[in-house]
């Protein structure tokens, strides 16, 4: 005889589950105390509401993103009326033309609220913030410029191209997943080394496309591998995989997982860079968190060689749902995971919580506790 019931949690799944009502719970508040405000990062533990002191805005999808995964997981209209709202915020940005960061914006966003209940509404906003992406495009270069330079792309855009395919899907416009793919194909190239790491920023001349040299912003040095950086390029190669199932990009998304487990080894939780001999501060838990949504998606990508980036992800997150990881209100800690950094050189968002951290660690706990069909977006 069968029965629905489920079967008692292992205490590994119990852990998670915890740890996921632990931050529904911060994410509650934040909502309840400062209404439709989007911070960015943490100031000893309490959210920062100043504007961003380096980038064009380029958060706001992270909080209504946590905020479609609670209503998804809980069914309750509170949460979902909530997570209209904080897409609503967005919606404007779907034309701005000043920002590469438009994918972090709309994939969590507008593009889970698509996934969950589609409407016209839903996907003429997709195609609009997809094509507004689509039109950074450098032709001859073959690649989508961030807002530092005409001439810089970097390896965070990788986050920033799955909108273009999504943008293609809805419309039908496969010029739209052909740039998508000539950016993958031109960072493959340039920005990922051969031993499987990154480099933050590479530089073109705009107008020929030569490539000229690469750079850093928040790692250690023009020739070093950023941790966060390198949790992009996992996660952006696989969602490139998963549009286009061009062997290529698992491939490089395998590499730079490779990269990453290998430096970083039983330790799970990288410094904010692996070149930086003397980091002053031992964790950047953002990069470890996408990491671990990262390695949830590949892993569902490579077959049977996936077991070893679940694995890993799953000995990440143990770490991570531990109290030295794991804020809460009742400790007066506001956000929810700690020891992330936003950025060491500017002395933004250091050793705090960082929106993007928190919600790639609540996508990946999800994804671990619901199994690990979807692709992309979790
Ligand atoms: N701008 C993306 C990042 O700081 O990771």
């Amino acid at each position: 005889m069968t029965t629905d019931a489920p079967g008692p949690l292992s205490r590994a799944e119990n852990k998670l589950e915890r740890a996921l009502e632990t931050a529904q719970e911060q994410v509650r508040r934040l909502i309840c105390d400062h209404p439709a405000q989007i911070p960015i990062f943490t100031a000893a533990g309490r959210w920062h509401f100043d504007e961003d002191a380096w980038a064009p805005p380029w958060t706001g999808g992270f909080l209504a993103g946590m905020v479609w995964i609670f209503a998804e997981r809980t069914n309750d209209p509170w949460w979902t009326l909530q997570a209209q709202k904080y897409s609503e915020l967005l919606e404007p940005r779907k034309l701005d033309e000043g920002t590469h960061d438009i994918g972090f914006l709309f994939t969590p966003s507008w593009g889970r609220w698509h996934r969950l209940h589609p409407s016209d509404h839903t996907r003429d906003v997709i195609i609009q913030a997809g094509r507004t992406m689509a039109r950074r495009f450098n032709g001859a270069g073959k690649y989508l410029p961030t807002w530092v330079d005409p001439g810089s792309t970097f390896i965070d855009v990788m986050m920033n191209v799955d909108i273009v395919f999504q943008a293609a899907e809805l419309s039908g416009d496969a010029a739209l997943a052909d740039i998508a793919r000539q950016h993958a194909m031109t960072t493959r190239r340039f920005l990922v080394r051969g031993d499987g790491s990154t480099a933050h920023e590479g530089w073109f001349d705009p107008d020929s496309g030569e490539f000229l040299r690469t750079a850093t912003h928040q790692g250690f040095r023009s020739d070093s591998c950023w941790a966060r950086g390198q949790a992009w390029a996992i996660y952006g190669f696989g969602s490139v995989y998963a549009r286009t199932r061009d062997e290529r990009f698992l491939d490089t998304a395998r590499r730079c997982a490779d990269f990453y487990i290998e430096q970083t080894g039983r330790r799970r939780i990288p410094a904010n860079d692996w070149n930086d001999p003397a980091p002053e501060f031992p964790y950047e838990a953002s990069a470890a968190s996408i990491a671990a949504a990262a390695m949830l998606q590949l892993s569902s990508l490579a077959g049977p060689q996936g077991s070893r980036y679940r694995e890993y992800a799953a000995g990440i997150l143990e770490r991570l749902c531990t109290p030295e990881f794991l804020g809460s209100w009742e400790q007066g800690y506001e956000g929810i995971l700690k020891h992330a950094i936003y950025h060491r050189n500017n002395n933004l968002g250091v050793d705090e919580s960082v929106m993007w951290g928190d919600h790639y660690f609540v996508e990946a706990v999800h994804r671990m506790t619901q199994g690990l069909g979807k692709a992309a977006g979790g």
